[in-house]
C-alpha cells in the first residue's frame, strides 16, 4: 500500500507534530543509541526526567527506580487520562550500521520502544505549551515491559499511579503496517502469554539396552507431539490457543540414555476460562503419558501477562481520532495477535484501549520484524504518533 504524504500533513494535529519531527529523531536516536534492558533503565530514566523537567507546567517524579511521571493539571474540568510508554532494550546484538546504532553491545532497542518514548516525549511538549488543559494528564514512562513480571504491575499496583484516572490509552509502532497508518480494535488485542515447565523423570541406562532404563527423550517427544492436540482435538476450533514447545534439552551423547528431560514452552490465550482450563489441559497430557511408560514428572505453569481486551467504548473513540487526525484511507481494524502486552495491567485498574501506528516503510529499511537485530523504524511513524497521542489526550479529557 502506497499513501502519499500530501493527505498526512492535512490536519491541524499531524501539521503541529509534524513540527516536531527534528526533536523526536534527536530523542528516539539518543535512546537508540544508549538502549537498557528491562529493570536497569537507570541512564534512560534520568534522561527522560532531564528532558522533561525542561519542559513548563510539568510535575515530574519517579514512582519506582527507573520509571518516570509526567503530570499537568488542568484547571478545566475534565477526565484524568494516563498516557503510557514504554522504555525498555531487549538482550540482542544490533546489526544495523546507522550512526546512531546501538554503542552498548547486547543490547538494542529492537522493539520501537525508543519511539515509544520518543512520541510520548513530543505529546510532553504539546501539553506544556497549552495555557490550560481540561482534566489533568499523566504520562507514564513505563520500566521493563519486556521481562516478565513487566514493570506495569509493580506500577499499578504498587504505586498511587492509577488512582483517580478514568482512561487510559497507550501505542505500539508496528513494522508490519505501513507508516503513518494507524490500527485500532475493540475488545481482545493481544493475548495472555504464559510460560510451561516440564521435566520427564526417567531411569539411565546403556542405550543399548532400553529395556533396562526409561527413556526420557522418547517419551518428552511424546509429549511434544500430543501437546499439539490439546489444541486441535482438546478446545473448540473457534476458541484462540497455542501452544508451542521451544525449548527441548536432554542427554549428553550417543550410549547413554538420560535420567531426565527438560522441556519449556509457551501458551497463548484470549479468553479467561479457557486460560484457567489451560494447565489441567496441558498436565493431563503429560502426566497420562509419563504414567503409560513408567516415568514420573515434574510440571509447572507460569502465569504472563494478562490479556489485552480493549475496551469497547474507548477503540471506538480512537478510531474516530484516527479518522480525523490521519484520515479514512490510513484507519484500519487492528489484527488480533498472540503475541503478549503487560498494557493489560493498567486495564484492571481504568478502561481504555492501546493502538497500533504502522512504522514500516520501504525507504527506510523498516519493515524487519520486531527483536529482529535489523529492526528499525520510519521516523514519520514518531509524527503519526504525536499527533494521535495528542488528539487522544484531548478527546479522552473531555467532561462525561
Ligand atoms: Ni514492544
Amino acid at each position: 500500500m502506497t499513501i502519499s504524504n500530501q493527505s498526512a500533513a492535512a490536519t491541524p494535529a499531524l501539521a503541529r507534530a509534524a513540527d516536531l519531527l527534528p526533536q523526536l529523531r534527536a530523542w528516539r536516536r539518543h535512546l537508540h543509541m544508549h538502549p537498557e534492558v528491562s529493570f536497569q533503565e537507570y541512564q534512560t530514566a534520568a534522561y527522560i526526567r532531564s528532558q522533561l523537567e525542561a519542559m513548563p507546567h510539568l510535575e515530574v517524579s519517579q514512582p519506582s527506580a527507573t520509571s518516570v511521571l509526567a503530570i499537568r493539571r488542568g484547571t478545566l474540568p475534565g477526565q484524568t487520562v494516563l498516557l503510557r510508554a514504554d522504555i525498555d532494550a531487549l538482550p540482542i546484538l544490533e546489526e544495523n550500521t546507522f550512526e546512531y546504532a546501538s554503542q552498548q553491545a547486547g543490547a538494542m532497542h529492537a522493539c520501537g520502544h525508543d519511539g515509544h518514548t520518543a512520541i510520548l516525549l513530543g505529546v510532553a511538549t504539546l501539553v506544556s505549551e497549552q495555557p490550560d488543559i481540561a482534566g489533568e494528564l499523566r504520562m507514564i514512562f513505563q520500566h521493563a515491559e519486556e521481562q516478565s513480571p513487566g514493570g506495569a504491575e509493580e506500577l499499578v499496583f504498587g504505586t498511587a499511579l492509577m488512582d483517580g484516572v478514568d482512561v487510559v490509552t497507550g501505542l505500539h509502532l508496528n513494522s508490519q503496517l505501513e507508516s503513518g497508518v494507524v490500527a485500532v480494535k475493540p475488545g481482545a488485542f493481544m493475548a495472555a502469554p504464559d510460560n510451561i515447565y516440564i521435566t520427564v523423570l526417567g531411569r539411565g541406562g546403556h542405550a543399548a539396552h532400553p529395556e533396562e532404563a526409561i527413556d526420557p527423550i522418547a517419551i518428552g517427544a511424546q509429549i511434544v507431539g500430543n501437546l499439539q492436540y490439546v489444541v486441535s482435538r482438546g478446545i473448540s476450533a473457534l476458541d484462540a490457543l497455542v501452544v508451542s514447545v521451544t525449548y527441548f534439552q536432554a542427554g549428553t551423547t550417543t550410549n547413554v540414555i538420560p535420567e531426565r528431560a527438560e522441556l519449556k514452552g509457551t501458551v497463548r490465550t484470549f479468553d479467561a476460562g479457557l486460560r484457567e482450563r489451560a494447565p489441567e489441559l496441558i498436565e493431563r497430557v503429560v502426566r497420562g503419558i509419563c504414567q503409560a511408560h513408567g516415568a514420573g514428572y515434574e510440571f509447572r505453569y507460569e502465569l504472563g501477562y494478562r490479556p489485552l481486551i480493549n475496551d469497547d467504548g474507548v477503540a471506538e473513540l480512537l478510531r474516530q481520532v484516527a479518522l480525523d487526525t490521519v484520515g479514512a484511507a490510513r484507519t484500519v481494524v487492528a489484527q488480533p495477535t498472540m503475541g503478549g502486552e503487560d498494557f493489560s495491567a493498567y486495564l484492571q485498574k481504568a478502561p481504555g484501549a492501546y493502538f497500533n501506528v504502522g512504522s514500516g516503510s520501504d525507504h527506510s529499511d523498516s519493515k524487519f520484524p520486531h527483536h529482529h537485530p535489523r529492526f528499525t523504524l520510519d521516523e514519520d511513524a514518531l509524527v503519526t504518533g504525536v499527533a494521535m497521542m495528542w488528539a487522544a489526550a484531548q478527546r479522552l479529557a473531555q467532561p462525561d
